[in-house]
Parts: C-alpha cells; structure tokens; sequence
C-alpha cells in the first residue's frame, strides 16, 4: 500500500491518551449539489475540529463518503469504493470510515452488513451529526453509530444545530468561503411529488423550506466573505414556502429571489430544479425584472410522452413543458435550458421514446443529462411490469446522447467569435495554467491566458473555440 509523505502510521501520531494531532478527513461525495453543499458543511465541522481535509484517501484517518441513491449505479460505486478503502485499516488500524446521505437513509442497517468494517451511518437529516459520531470513535475506536431517523427541526431551521452539542455555529460556516466566488445555499429539503421512480422522497423526506429571513442572512453571510454568485438549491425550489401563500401575485420563491437580489456584492443569482407544477407566471416574468437572475434553467422534462409522463406521476403533459420553456424565452431571450431525460422507463415504447426525441430537438436544449432508468426498490416503478431491456436502453441513450450533443455544440458554435461575461471560479482542474469560470448561460469556459488575479472577477472573454460541452477564449478587456 502507498503512503503518501503526510501519512499517518500506526507509530507516530497516536499519542498516549489516543488522540490524534490533526488527523486527516478524506471526504468523497456523490450524487446531486445538495450532497456537494452537505459535505462542505460537514467538512467545515472537521476543520473546526482541528482536523485537515485531504484529497489522498492513502492518508486518511477518516473516511467519510456522502451517497447517492437515485440510480443503482452510484449506489455500487460508492459500496465498491468503501470496500476497496478498507485495505488503510491494515496499515492504519484507528482508520474511522462513515457514510452519509441517501444510500443510509435508503439501506440503513444492512450496510453494516455490506461494509463489515464500516463504523459510521448517519441519514440524510442526520449528517450534522457526523463530526462528533467519528471524532467519539476515532478517539475511542469502540462504538458504531447508526442514525437516520425523522429530525426535529428546530426553529423550522433545516441546518439548525443549536441544540446539537458541541456543533453550536459551524453547520452553516463553508469551507474557506473566502476564496470562493460562487456558493451552495439549501433553502428547502425534500420532496412531495412522489415521481413513480424515484427514491428522493423516501431518503429526504416530506418538504421543508426555511425562512426567508435565514435565507437571506446566510447569502448576506458569504457576500460579506467574497461570494459574487450564490445557487439555491431544493428538490422543487419553486415550491419553496408554499405553506405561506401568494402575495401581492407572487409565490414564496420569488419574493426570495426578490429579496436576494436586493442583497449588495452579490453579481448572479442560479437555482436548481424546478418542477413544471407550480411554475407560475411572476417566476417567468422574474425573468424580465431580476437581471441578477442568470440566464439559464435546468429544467427537467423526463419525458417527451404524454403517457409515461403519467406512468411516472409527473402531472403535465409535454405541451405544457414546451410553452413554459417558449414563455420563458420570450421572457430572457438568451436563456439556455438545460434538463433531465429518463430513457427506458417501464412500458417506454419505441413510439414513446421517439416523442421524447422529438421534444429534445423542438426545445433545442443547450444540453441534457440522459439517464438509463434504474429500478430503485421500493419504489412503484419498479414493480411496474414491461421492465425495458437493458440493451434498448443503452440504444435510447445513445441516440438521444448523439440528438443533445448534436445540438449543443451547434449552440456552443454560435458563441464563437462573440464576447462573453465569466466569473472566474479558479484555475482548471486537466491544467492549474489556466483559469475557468461559467458564463451567465452556466456554460464552462477555459480561458486560455487567465491569471490568478482574475479569481472571483465578471470579465470579459471572447470565445475562440469548442466543443459540446466547454468553450475556451481568451481574456478580452477591452471587449463589449
Ligand atoms: N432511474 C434513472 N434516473 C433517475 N432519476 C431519478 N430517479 C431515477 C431512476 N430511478 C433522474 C431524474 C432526475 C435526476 C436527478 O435523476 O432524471 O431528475
Ligand atoms: Fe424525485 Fe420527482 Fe421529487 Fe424530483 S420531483 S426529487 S424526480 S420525486
């Protein structure tokens, strides 16, 4: 086994009384931005526990994987990944490995069966917990924890950790916010819709949004720390606060939008996803009044078929998705739309998914996720009977794959030889040369002379080439 020059033997750190002198957190996150965001927060708790991050699992005290359960796939990559990572005990016998998100809330105790070794479980509503199980056991080494039951959430605070001891102030507190220039911010969990094939309701549980108020305060919060772009996240973040009501015409969500756009240094503003249900009108014309609002939505559709939009319990019909989509542009007229397709879904027949196939090309999305359906257990779509073949899935998506990046370059295309405006993010990670940011449209620029200096500036490019996916151009100053 390789250890890295910092690593951590069975020797050296241990001291007499069993602590370890800034033990290192490996952490590995899988899955959607809500887990992205969940982990900072849990790496932030580390930190201020005296531990360092480190990106050499070979290293790590700690293990610590965030999960995914949406689709079988990542499910395995993350049992794999544990299984393999056992082999630093051998080495290393205090290494603590502990698990978080879906795939606890969605397996619970039988992981401890799967991953004998395993010595942390923590659910999704339970990962501000995380810090203080390990630290416990890392110290000790004895105990297993397992925990993802229903949380109370004080206050309606979803991250509120007042009353959890020991982690008074640090949930909410991002890694090294200062050196960024865009940011995570959860406003709501869960989710009430009950899509026939997906798994989220089951492991996040009914929605619950938080105050605008607290909202707000935590945007102003990384503002003041160098956040120029801020990206809300929910499962259906256009029914964030429905509880609360229409005023004066506006839902809960945009009066949020509202209230962040009024927030000084912030420059963008981003959420993700929406739901087509309840997407009224003063969200499509929030549009036309919120310039701080970036120009792009990841909206998505899941099916072009009327009927397996209804086998799937997603209650609109694709006619009402494509006007949404035209309102919108009509709203932003250089909006890019992104989405979600499932291919193969139970009973998706030829015909079916040539519907799906015809909504993509009359959308003409700027890009598209494409997922193979994944029967998650538990859920009814998985009971459904005409299972589709795993070969006619594979089909779908790489015929749909070829429609959306056909498409998406022919966009990308369209950019080249024109100026855009880029918040610098940091230097790319294929070469730490040259700086990346995303244009308003979310789309992912490499500029090829960017320095340093640029990080968190909105600066002018010129796009001089690319490919479906990245356009690269060069700093551009003087350009308009
Ligand atoms: N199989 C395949 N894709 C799925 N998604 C959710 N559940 C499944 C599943 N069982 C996709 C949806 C969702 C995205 C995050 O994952 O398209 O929008
Ligand atoms: Fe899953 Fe549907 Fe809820 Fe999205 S809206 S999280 S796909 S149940």
């Amino acid at each position: 086994m390789r250890n890295g020059p910092n690593a951590v033997g069975v020797s050296s750190p241990l001291m007499d009384n069993r602590i370890l002198i800034m033990p290192k957190v490996y952490i590995k996150t899988y899955g959607c931005q809500m887990n992205e965001r969940d982990s900072e927060q849990v790496a932030a708790m580390f930190v201020q526990g005296g531990y360092t991050l480190t990106g050499n699992e070979d290293e790590a005290d700690v293990v610590l994987m965030n999960t995914c359960s949406v689709r079988d796939q990542a499910e395995q990559k993350a049992l794999g990944k544990m299984g393999l990572l056992r082999k630093l005990r051998q080495q290393r016998p205090h290494v603590v490995y502990a698990m978080m998100g879906c795939m606890v809330q969605n397996r619970q105790q039988s992981l401890f069966d799967e991953l004998p070794h395993l010595d942390v479980a923590a659910g999704t509503q339970k990962y501000h917990r995380v810090f203080a199980y390990v630290d416990n056991i890392l110290k000790s080494r004895q105990e297993r924890r397992m925990d993802c039951l229903e949380d109370v959430f004080v206050g309606e605070h979803i991250c509120d950790v007042a009353s959890e001891e020991g982690s008074q102030n640090t949930i909410c507190d991002h890694v090294n916010p200062g050196q960024r220039s865009s940011a995570f911010v959860s406003i709501m969990q869960g989710c009430d819709m009950k899509c026939s094939y997906c798994i989220v309701p089951y492991t996040r549980g009914v929605e619950r949004s938080r105050p605008i108020d607290d909202v707000v305060d935590e945007v102003k919060m990384l503002v003041d720390r160098g956040v120029r772009e801020v990206t809300l996240l929910g499962q259906i973040v256009n029914r964030f606060g429905r509880e609360w009501g229409i005023e004066q015409g506006k839902s809960a969500f945009v009066r949020l939008l509202e209230r962040i756009h009024d927030i000084e240094g912030l420059w963008r503003i981003r959420y993700t996803s929406p739901h087509p249900i309840g997407f009224r009108d003063d969200l499509v014309q929030a549009y036309v009044y919120l310039p701080k609002l970036c120009s792009h939505i990841h909206f998505p559709m899941q099916s072009g078929s009327n009927r397996i939009l209804k086998l799937m319990r997603r209650p609109y019909k694709h006619e009402s998705y494509i006007e949404l989509c035209e309102k919108m542009r009509q709203a932003r007229p250089d909006l890019a739309i992104t989405t979600d397709i499932i291919v193969g879904f139970p009973g998706e027949t030829d015909e079916d998914y040539q519907e799906t196939k015809k909504t993509v090309e009359r959308i003409q999305y700027d890009n598209a996720f494409i997922f193979r359906y994944s029967p998650r257990p538990g859920t009814p779509a998985s009971e459904m009977e005409d299972q589709v073949p795993e070969r006619i899935k594979e089909e779908r998506n790489q015929d749909l794959l070829a429609a959306v990046n056909k498409i998406a370059i022919a966009k990308n295309q369209a950019l080249v030889g024109t100026t855009q405006e880029i918040l610098v993010e940091g230097p790319s990670k294929t070469n730490k040369q040259r700086m990346t940011g995303r244009t308003s449209q979310n789309k992912p620029v490499i500029i090829l002379d960017g320095s340093v200096d640029l990080i968190g500036k909105l600066v002018r490019v010129r796009i001089d080439e690319c490919t479906g996916f990245t356009l690269y151009g060069t700093y551009c100053p003087g350009c308009d």
